[in-house]
């Protein structure tokens, strides 16, 4: 593990990652508290944003105070549990634009297959947010990286809920430049690519199709 891998276990996120564990918590409840936490790991996911001083009039005297120098941000949600990360990020950087990455993770094979990736025109000038709940084998993560850089971005952060040690490593070996940023490290996969102890298919429990 390297300075590039940034766990938030803030005790709001831990209360509230710990409900969405619980096999018992709904879909409703499920998808208000995944918007929440990415919400609140913002926060850390944009601590080095760049900013410039400017000059502003309180309603007692001007001072110099700083503002985001406006750097151009895209997030782009793995599909399908990736979108329900992206609502949250959205309050807080609402001028965000948004790509899509479309891949499954074939249930024998276990790795990813593409179907569908639309970024926004000028992604490569943008740092790109790339957002997924579980960090399992990392094939998934890994592809969509790999995609995104085929179109020339080179600023790019993962944001994941939960991650595998055998995900981290995978995204370090293959993406040593990228910043990993997750609410929770669990134990191991199970011998069909679960995270244990996990929260089990993030996107069955978000969309409620099993
Ligand atoms: C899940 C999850 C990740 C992927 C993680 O998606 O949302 O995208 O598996 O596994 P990996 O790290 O081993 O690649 P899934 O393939 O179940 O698709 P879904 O989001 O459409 O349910
Ligand atoms: N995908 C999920 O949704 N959950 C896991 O534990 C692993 C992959």
């Amino acid at each position: 593990m390297t300075e590039k891998v940034h766990i938030l276990n803030h005790p709001l996120i831990q209360h509230k990652l710990s409900i969405m564990r619980d096999k018992n918590t709904g879909t409703k409840e499920f998808r208000e508290l995944l918007d929440e936490i990415s919400m609140l790991m913002v926060y850390e996911v944009t601590r080095d944003l760049p900013t410039e001083e400017v000059e502003v009039e309180t309603p007692l005297a001007l001072m110099k105070t700083r503002m985001l120098t406006g750097m151009p941000i895209g997030v782009v949600p793995i599909l399908r549990a990736g979108l329900g990360m992206v609502d949250g990020i959205m309050q807080l950087i609402p001028n965000a634009k948004v790509g899509h990455i479309g891949l499954y993770r074939d249930p024998d094979s276990l790795q990813p297959v593409e179907y569908y990736c639309k970024l926004p025109a000028d992604s490569e000038q943008r740092l790109l947010v790339v957002l997924d709940p579980m960090l399992a084998t990392g094939g998934s993560a890994s592809a969509a990286i790999t995609f995104i850089k085929q179109r020339g971005s080179t600023n790019i952060k993962l944001v994941n809920l939960i991650a595998a040690p055998e995900g981290i490593e995978r995204i370090q070996r293959d993406h040593p430049d990228v910043d990993i940023y997750v609410a929770a490290m669990d134990e191991r996969l199970n011998e069909h690519g679960y995270i244990l102890p996990g929260l089990g298919d993030a996107g069955d429990r978000l969309y409620g199709t099993k």
